[in-house]
């Protein structure tokens, strides 16, 4: 192995597994595995088969389905243990046995209730017992980073005298921090007689969020292998992300200097199959996989990564497989710049007067709208363009005729954007279907009326009325609005206004997707609308 390289231990199955609230069905177990194994990384930590059959039966199927990675199972310095871990992992390509015992005087007084002696002697016989099984074996004193230096050095060095070929200095209670950590690995390295005989491995948890931190100080002194978690997760605050490694080790790597094996664009994939089975959330802003990682919100940023990513960027997000590319949030924050590229992205092609009249909506809209996504701007640019381009249809005449002992009967007169005049009839139950089946019939539509509402907006005889009306095209909902003296004449021109959206939405969308929109041939059609009237 070249000395630069670092090799990644997942332990995402066993420690990760052991965060609180966390359990994979055997199904889960192995899509992970796989998963993995397609990540490259160089050992996975399939479970602990001592601890209950489901690991055990877990483990055995790792085994069958992932060749291309060194399989281990952790086994505490028990014999029992050490059976059941190889039963479970013997017919792995490359099986691994990992044995662990407290090593901290806190640990071995408080919880095993034993001496230093007895402890180093259990490791001992541990591991030679192991060693008749595979010679492939790692071994951790745990808690190391709270146990007595000297009695550090005693233990590893004679646990590689056993037979461990992987030394793994735990920091299990996330007590290390970053300086201190590397220190202790460049000592042990100096201060163990045969520490050129194993390779050196941190196992960082994360009670002080030093995790990665410490695990790129423990690399930095010497140690090649990282052992940690996707996503971080695992006991109490967690392990080591080893996507935050993995990262740091490419993107930093001439100041580093060391590699991994690890196929990064199958980092995100890797993640979000880990965040769906183990039902934690990863947080919004967590390095390299967080949903906010890759995404800009101030318009200064927004303006640089238009102008070329590495601006605001140290990663690709191709690099580690995210699907949506770097992305720039449209809010309050955003500027012209980025708003601009959006909706060119989009198809819109607006003039100067156009865009700067949207531009301003958008600001308006985004100091009272949290969250603005597509819709809303669609919904924006369609509210304006509706205004400011020229229609499709315009309404030049309305004659209704109606009353107690008559059919409701309206005749229009509506003109196409070429200027081509239409005039038709149509009956209804009241005027207002019958005007809107006379202008389905001419345009060639029939949405349905989802919405119809009158307002006055001044008073007195005369006063004028504001007909909004919406419609729905199966789709998408649009609305029209139009005020006059006249209601009936508002609602006609609100409804041809409502379809001249729809239409121009359809057509840019059509286009979007590289269609040709036949528009309609204008004839007589049978479609009408619900009712207003009823
Ligand atoms: O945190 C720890 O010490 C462990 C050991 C079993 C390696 O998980
Ligand atoms: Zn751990």
């Amino acid at each position: 192995m070249s000395n630069n390289k670092v090799l990644i231990f997942d332990t995402t199955l066993r420690d990760g597994e052991q965060s609180a609230g966390v359990s994979f069905t055997l199904r889960q177990k192995i899509l992970i595995a796989k998963q993995l194994e397609k990540l490259g990384v160089d050992i996975i930590e399939a479970g602990f088969p001592r601890t209950s059959p489901g690991d055990m039966e877990a483990v055995k199927h790792v085994v069958k389905e992932v060749r291309d990675a060194t399989i281990c199972v952790l086994a505490r310095c028990i014999k029992g243990d050490i059976d059941a871990a190889w039963e479970g992992v013997k017919g792995a390509a490359d099986p691994r046995i990992h044995v662990f015992i407290n090593t901290s005087d806190i640990q071995i007084v408080n919880q095993l209730g034993k001496t230093r002696e007895e402890v180093l002697a259990q490791a001992v016989e541990s591991i030679r017992y192991a060693a008749t099984f595979t010679s492939n074996i790692e071994f951790s004193p745990m808690d190391a980073t709270r146990s007595d230096r000297d009695f550090l050095y005693q233990i590893i060095d004679a646990a590689i005298a056993a037979g461990a070929k992987t030394i793994n200095v735990p920091d299990s209670v996330g007590y290390a921090i970053p300086a201190e950590h590397g220190q202790m690995f460049a000592d042990i390295i100096a201060n163990v007689a045969n520490s050129d005989k194993a390779v050196f491995s941190c196992h960082a948890h994360n009670d002080l969020g030093l995790a990665t931190a410490n695990a790129l100080a423990a690399v930095s002194a010497g140690a090649r292998q990282v052992e940690g978690t996707i996503n971080g997760i695992g006991e109490r605050a967690g392990n080591t992300a080893l996507e935050e490694v993995v990262m740091i080790l490419k993107t930093r790597k001439k100041f580093m200097g060391l590699d991994t094996n690890i196929c990064t664009k199958e980092l995100y994939r890797t993640s979000k199959l880990v965040e769906r089975h183990c039902g934690m959330p990863v947080q919004w802003n967590k390095a390299i996989v967080g949903r906010n990682a890759f995404r800009h919100g101030s318009g200064i940023h927004q303006d640089g990564i238009l102008k070329m990513r590495e601006t605001w960027e140290i990663i690709d997000p191709a690099d580690i497989g995210i699907p949506q590319g770097t992305q720039l949030v449209l809010g309050k924050l955003s500027g012209r710049h980025a708003f601009r590229v959006h909706l060119e992205e989009r198809g819109y092609q607006l003039s100067e007067a156009e865009f700067n009249q949207i531009f301003d909506d958008f600001k308006a809209l985004a100091d009272r709208k949290e969250k603005l996504d597509d819709r809303d701007i669609e919904a924006l640019v369609d509210d304006r363009l509706g205004e400011v381009q020229s229609p499709e249809w315009t309404l030049e005449q309305v004659h209704i005729a109606s009353g107690t002992h008559a059919i409701a009967t309206a005749t229009i007169q509506i003109k196409d954007a070429a200027g081509q005049e239409y005039t038709d009839a149509a009956t209804g139950d009241g005027p207002l279907n019958a005007i809107y089946s006379a202008v389905n019939r001419v345009v060639g539509v029939s949405p349905v009326l989802t919405g119809y509402s009158v307002q006055n907006v001044t008073e007195g005889i005369d006063a004028q009325g504001t007909v909004t009306v919406r419609i729905f095209d199966g789709k998408r909902g649009y609305s029209g609005e139009s005020s006059s003296t006249d209601v009936i004449v508002a609602s006609a021109r609100a409804y041809t206004h409502a379809i001249n959206r729809m239409l121009m939405v359809q057509a840019r969308e059509a286009r979007r997707n590289g269609e040709s929109l036949v528009p309609p041939a204008p004839t007589a059609g049978d479609a009408s609308p619900s009712k207003p009237d009823a």
